[in-house]
């Protein structure tokens, strides 16, 4: 995964196109280059290394102009190195290109330009993009030698429409210096705009300081961009109007502000982030409000099947929820991996409703999974945290967490935005199908509203946690246990602790620990278990016992009352529903592996081969 900015206005572009790569170095920080037009021609400085070095450069300084772009790279096709890095031009320099996406057809490209003299000086795929678009450039210049902004948008369509695969791009050449073309395929991108400056980014955050005005294109729309002036087009180049979106994400919320890393941050607003996400659509006395998703009884009575699909911790929220769904609404409810669903031929039809959950809304296999569900005939819901991101534009229908950027590469505030947002979609599917116990769904309700005060009390365990995180820090193993919804859990906080602190770790379900996984504890192994649904408590207390028998040391999270004595250490959390127990229990293993991290002198933000989002298969 890779990011993108583009700048184009009255101010030196450079600048800007730093702070929005330092912005964006969590997609991908392994090169990063800018591109700016200078006195009529193209200017490139890029390298490999990151945002920084890039900053440091002699030659950044000779970067005056007010039209720009900028990337940092996540190597896909080709080694980190300056000549892999973007942005890449053409052989005549007269275009150069910023790439986030993959051309899957960039050997049969690059083969029809060698045929046509064009010579390739990176293993990239994004280099045949600049020489296909001066391909096209070359053939209408021999037909007719005019220069306007139609023929250049008119090339890049030409050669948008031979490549294959996914893409978001920003154009700039030195023949139409006053202009930047982007457009986007199943790759983000979205558009800032001020009176005499346009922003564009691969997300919101990046560039929020400038702008809360947005524009957001659909796959193949065309943006052709002037300092103070847009205009859009579609596929076939017919002019298409477009809407602002204002977004009101608070800038500040894409800074640390005084803390020492992004995901501790976002840790810390999980209070706010519930809150916010909570809005105005639960009261204890009043039903369940999801105006953005106005289903009728008829059309739920039709449903006799959930799909929940998403990625990593995205699919752990949709794991947390399906039993609230299957409780209150009696139907049933599969949670699917979204790259195992896309290809295994599930059975969807008319009588299916699939939920898909994504902070970024990008990720290439919820997407992929969201268009097969909806061709089968599926009625599709999106659940993301980013508006009009790629999802939310595909589904049906579309309703937001609220929990602001989320920028650390590990997904904390967001996971409990989505268990709390699935857990109120249950109410409001139930509420209208009328079929749970009113009594039930009351206190469920107010439950939920008491949240964030217990989210806070549940922070008074970081200073335990950080001290037993100095003890285990250098653990080769960890083993996380739970029943039920716990489990749930245990698979979250063993994903969390793999990911920053790169500790291997494993989550069973409590009761299969004795059909195998057993063997392999032995004296001083780290078991984590979390204890909070109280029919299941004792038994997962017994699966520990027998791990304590063979010498592991244990951590416990848990809201139940339980034989402290037992365990090494001991975490206890406020008293909450089963079905809202993740949204407390996590917390916890959240800390426990950031200070593992932290211990371990690692980039917690920017854990090693990871990306916030995941935008190509
Ligand atoms: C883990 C993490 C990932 C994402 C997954 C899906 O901390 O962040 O597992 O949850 O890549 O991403 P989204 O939610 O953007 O679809």
């Amino acid at each position: 995964m890779c990011g993108i900015v583009g700048y184009i206005g009255t101010k030196k572009a450079c600048p800007i196109l730093l702070a929005g790569l330092t912005r964006l170095e969590y997609r991908g920080y392994d090169s990063a280059g800018i591109s700016t037009i200078e006195k009529d021609c193209i200017k490139i400085v890029k390298d490999k290394g990151r945002v920084k070095e890039l900053e440091n450069k002699k030659e950044i300084k000779d970067l005056q102009g007010t039209v720009g772009i900028a990337h940092t790279r996540w190597a896909t096709h080709g080694k980190p190195s300056k000549e892999n890095a973007h942005p890449h031009k053409d052989n005549s320099n007269t275009f150069s290109v910023v790439h986030n996406g993959i051309i899957e057809n960039y050997y049969d490209l690059r083969n029809l330009l060698e045929e046509n003299g064009y010579k390739f000086y990176s293993e990239t795929d994004t280099e045949v993009i600049p020489n296909l678009i001066h391909y096209y450039y070359k053939k209408e210049l021999a037909i007719n030698n005019e220069h306007t902004v139609q023929t250049f948008l008119r090339v890049v369509r030409n050669a948008c429409l031979d490549i294959k695969g996914s893409y978001a791009l920003e154009i700039i050449s030195k023949d139409f210096p006053e202009y930047m073309i982007v457009v986007r395929k199943d790759s983000p991108l979205v558009i800032g705009t001020c009176k005499d400056e346009k922003y564009i980014s691969s997300d919101i955050p990046a560039i929020l300081s400038y702008t809360r005005d947005f524009y957001f294109l659909n796959d193949l729309e065309f943006a052709v961009l002037k300092n103070d002036d847009i205009k859009f087009y579609d596929t076939n180049l017919n002019q298409i109007d477009k809407k602002i979106s204002n977004i009101e994400w608070d800038a500040m919320s894409s800074e640390k502000n005084g803390y020492e890393d992004f995901m501790l941050k976002e840790i810390y607003e999980q209070p706010t982030a519930i809150r916010e996400t909570i809005g105005s659509r639960i009261s204890v006395d009043n039903k369940c409000e999801f105006e953005e998703l106005p289903l009728t009884k008829k059309e739920l009575e039709n449903i006799d099947k959930i799909y929940i699909i998403a990625c990593g911790t995205a699919m752990h929220a949709g794991l947390a929820g399906k039993n609230v769904i299957e409780k209150l609404c009696r139907i049933p409810t599969e949670v699917d991996i979204a790259s195992e669903f896309r290809y295994r031929d599930p059975i969807i039809n008319n009588r299916t409703l699939s939920i898909f959950i994504s902070q970024s809304g990008e990720t290439a296999d919820t997407i992929a999974a969201l268009k097969l569900a909806k061709k089968s005939g599926s009625k599709t819901i999106a659940i993301s945290n980013v508006i009009g991101s790629s999802i939310t534009r595909e589904a049906d229908y579309s309703i937001y967490t609220h929990a602001g950027p989320e920028i650390a590469v590990a997904s904390t505030k967001a996971y409990t935005s989505q268990v709390i947002l699935v857990n109120m979609l249950a109410i409001y599917f139930a509420e209208i199908l009328e079929k749970s116990n009113k009594e039930e769904i009351r206190n469920l309700k107010k439950e939920i509203l008491e949240l964030p005060k217990k989210i806070g009390e549940t922070f008074n365990c970081a200073e335990r946690i950080k001290q037993f995180a100095k003890k285990i820090y250098q653990e080769k193993d960890v083993f996380f246990l739970g029943r039920g919804i716990d489990e749930t859990v245990a698979k979250e906080g063993s994903l969390k602790l793999k990911e920053i602190s790169y500790i291997h770790s494993e989550s069973y379900p409590a009761g299969e620990l004795k059909h195998g996984p057993i063997a392999l504890i032995e004296s001083g192994i780290t078991v984590i278990g979390i204890l909070t649904d109280k029919l299941l408590v004792d038994k997962t207390v017994n699966n520990i016992q027998e791990v304590i028998t063979r010498g592991a040391r244990t951590l416990i999270i848990t809201n139940q009352n339980v034989n402290y004595s037992m365990f090494d250490e001991v975490i206890i959390i406020p008293k909450v529903n089963t079905f809202l127990s993740p949204i407390l229990s996590i917390i916890p293993l959240q800390l426990l592996a950031y200070y593992i991290s932290k211990e371990k002198g690692l980039d917690v933000d920017k854990p090693r081969n990871l990306a916030k989002s995941v935008t190509v298969e």
